[in-house]
């Protein structure tokens, strides 16, 4: 493992060339953002960033990057839904990671309460109304109010650190 000597914002030339791998140690697990575009084509984009952020209301979040092809659909809709990616599913990760593709090609999905996407064999499904969206350096924040959501629970779930896709069973 490569050692990365300590660095701070007094050499900002060195803190930009640590940033990625420094924050690649730190572990998340992987969802698939999905929604519906003008045309009611189902749209989506491979997320790290998502985070539960309150009980009372249910709300949740993620962060999009402001060049993002997806999001001006899921913004456009006020709707999303959250794709909690299974351990088995570190393809559709990469297929929904690639911008303006046909990511739903051969993949198999179903209609949520609010019409968004659920992948077939997501760990678990979480459908949203959007709440706020606000720019953030160059993403912005997007919180949704929770309307409706599922568990499979007959999978793991799918996690991704030091840009390598993972399940839990490796750690055991
Ligand atoms: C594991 C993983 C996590 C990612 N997390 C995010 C994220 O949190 N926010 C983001 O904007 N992009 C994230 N990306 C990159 C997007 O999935 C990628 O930019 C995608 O091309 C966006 O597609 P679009 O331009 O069609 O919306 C992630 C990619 C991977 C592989």
């Amino acid at each position: 493992m490569t050692a990365i000597p300590s660095v701070t914002a007094a050499d900002p030339a060195a803190v930009d060339a640590s940033f990625r791998e420094a924050l690649a140690h730190f572990c998340t697990g992987v969802v698939v953002v999905t929604s519906l575009d003008g045309s009611q084509r189902p749209v989506g984009m491979t997320v790290g960033s998502f985070t539960s952020i309150s009980l009372d209301p249910p709300l949740v979040g993620f962060y999009a990057g402001r060049t993002s092809t997806t999001l001006p659909h899921i913004a456009g809709r006020g709707r999303f839904c959250v794709n909690v990616l299974a351990a088995d599913q570190h393809e559709l990760a990469r297929t929904f990671a690639v911008s303006d593709a046909d990511k739903f090609a051969g993949v198999g999905w179903f209609r949520g309460r609010d019409g968004c996407p659920r992948l077939t064999g997501a760990h678990a499904w979480i459908d949203c109304s959007i709440t706020l969206r606000q720019t953030i350096g160059d993403h912005d924040l997007v919180v949704g109010h929770v309307e409706a959501l599922a568990v499979s629970g007959d999978s793991d779930p799918l996690v991704f650190h030091r840009s390598i896709f993972r399940s839990l069973k490796d750690a055991s």
